[in-house]
C-alpha cells in the first residue's frame, strides 16, 4: 500500500468496470485514479450515465471491478470473497440510496436495528434507538415505512447506515425524491451525521447547491473523472461544521420529484440493478456482487430492500 493509501479511506488505481449485455461490451469506468482523505466530504457529479452510480457500488464492495486496484479502509476489495466483502461492508460502509430502500414490513427501529443485529451486535436495538433519536425520529421508532413521509423515511435510512458507525458514507442522490425542502433537511442531517461519526462522505448529487456543501466536488464523464472541480467556497467553512444546507442555492426552479412509493420500493427504471440483479443480469465482469432476490437486505443490511430498486 501507498503512503497515500495510508492515509486515504478510499484508493482507487486505475480503475475499469466493463460490461457485456446484449449489445456487447460496454465500458462503464474507464482507468479511474481517486484518493478520499478520511473525514472529508465529496461530491460527484457529472451527466446521467457518467459512471457515478458504478463508482460508488465499486467503493462500497457491491460491485467488483474488471480492471485496477480499488482500497477502502486498508482492505484490498479483490482479496476479499463474498462473505468476507459483507462483513468489510458491515463494520465499514454505509449507504443511502435514492429510494431509501427500507424494508416495509419491519418498523422504522427494526430497519436500523437489521444491520447490527446482522453484524452480531448485542445492542442492535439500543443502537437503533439512538440512531433515531439524532436524525430527530424518536417519536417515530415504531412506525412502518409506509406509514412516514419520504423525508421520514430517508432519514431512517441515514440512521440505518449509521448504526454500525462506518468509516464511509456514500449517498447517492439522497434528496432526488423528495421536494427542496425536505431534501434540504434530510441533507442537514446527512452532513451533521457523518460530521458526528468522522465519516467521509461520498455524495451523488445533480443538484450544484449540494455538492458545494463538500469539501471538494469531482465531475465525472463518460465513465472518467473529467475534472476535480475548485473546491467549493463553502467547503473549508463546512469543515469548521458550519454547514448549510441552503447556503449558495441556485435559484432555478428545481424538477419536481415526486415520492413515487412511500415503502421506498421504487418501481424498477429497467435497467441493470447491481445489488440485486434479476437472474442472469450482470454478466461481463464476473460480478458475483449482486446477491439475493431483490427483497430484504443482504446478509450486511446494506443492500435494499424492495423489488429491483433504482440506483
Ligand atoms: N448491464 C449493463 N450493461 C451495459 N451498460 C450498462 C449496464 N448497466 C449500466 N450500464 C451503463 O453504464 C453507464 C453508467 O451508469 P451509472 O448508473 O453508473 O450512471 P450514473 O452516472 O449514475 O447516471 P445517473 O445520473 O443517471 O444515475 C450508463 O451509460 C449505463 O447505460
Ligand atoms: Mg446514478
Amino acid at each position: 500500500m501507498s503512503a497515500v493509501a495510508h492515509r486515504s479511506i478510499v484508493s482507487l488505481r486505475g480503475l475499469g468496470v466493463t460490461l457485456t449485455g446484449a449489445a456487447g461490451p460496454v465500458e462503464i469506468l474507464r482507468g479511474i485514479d481517486l484518493d478520499l482523505a478520511r473525514g472529508e466530504t465529496v461530491s460527484v457529479v457529472g451527466p446521467s450515465g457518467a459512471g457515478k452510480t458504478t463508482l460508488l457500488m465499486v467503493v462500497g464492495g457491491l460491485e467488483r471491478p474488471s480492471a485496477g486496484r480499488v482500497e477502502v479502509a486498508g482492505e484490498d476489495l479483490a482479496a476479499l470473497d463474498e462473505d468476507a466483502l459483507a462483513r468489510f461492508r458491515g463494520s465499514h460502509v454505509g449507504i443511502v440510496f435514492q429510494a431509501f430502500h427500507l424494508i416495509p414490513t419491519m418498523t422504522a427501529i427494526e430497519n436500523v436495528a437489521a444491520p447490527r443485529e446482522l453484524a452480531g451486535a448485542a445492542d442492535a436495538f439500543g443502537r437503533a434507538r439512538e440512531e433515531l433519536a439524532a436524525v430527530g425520529l424518536d417519536h417515530r421508532l415504531e412506525h412502518y415505512p409506509g406509514e412516514l413521509s419520504g423525508g421520514e423515511q430517508q432519514r431512517v435510512a441515514i440512521a440505518r447506515a449509521l448504526v454500525n458507525r462506518p468509516d464511509l458514507l456514500l449517498a447517492d442522490e439522497p434528496t432526488g425524491n423528495l421536494d427542496a425542502a425536505t431534501g434540504d433537511q434530510v441533507i442537514r442531517h446527512l452532513f451533521a451525521r457523518s460530521r458526528d461519526r468522522e465519516a467521509t462522505l461520498l455524495l451523488i448529487t445533480h443538484e450544484a447547491h449540494l455538492a458545494a456543501l463538500c469539501d471538494r466536488t469531482i465531475r465525472m464523464a463518460d465513465g472518467r473523472v473529467e475534472a476535480a472541480v475548485a473546491e467549493a467556497a463553502a467547503g473549508s467553512e463546512a469543515a469548521g461544521g458550519q454547514r448549510d444546507p441552503t447556503g449558495g442555492r441556485d435559484q432555478a426552479p428545481r424538477r419536481d420529484r415526486e415520492v413515487e412509493d412511500r415503502s421506498g420500493a421504487r418501481g424498477a427504471p429497467g435497467r441493470r440493478n447491481a445489488l440485486a440483479p434479476p437472474e442472469g443480469a450482470r454478466t461481463g465482469n464476473g460480478s458475483s456482487s449482486g446477491n439475493g432476490t431483490g427483497t430484504g437486505t443482504g446478509s450486511d443490511g446494506l443492500r435494499p430492500a424492495g423489488p429491483v430498486p433504482s440506483r
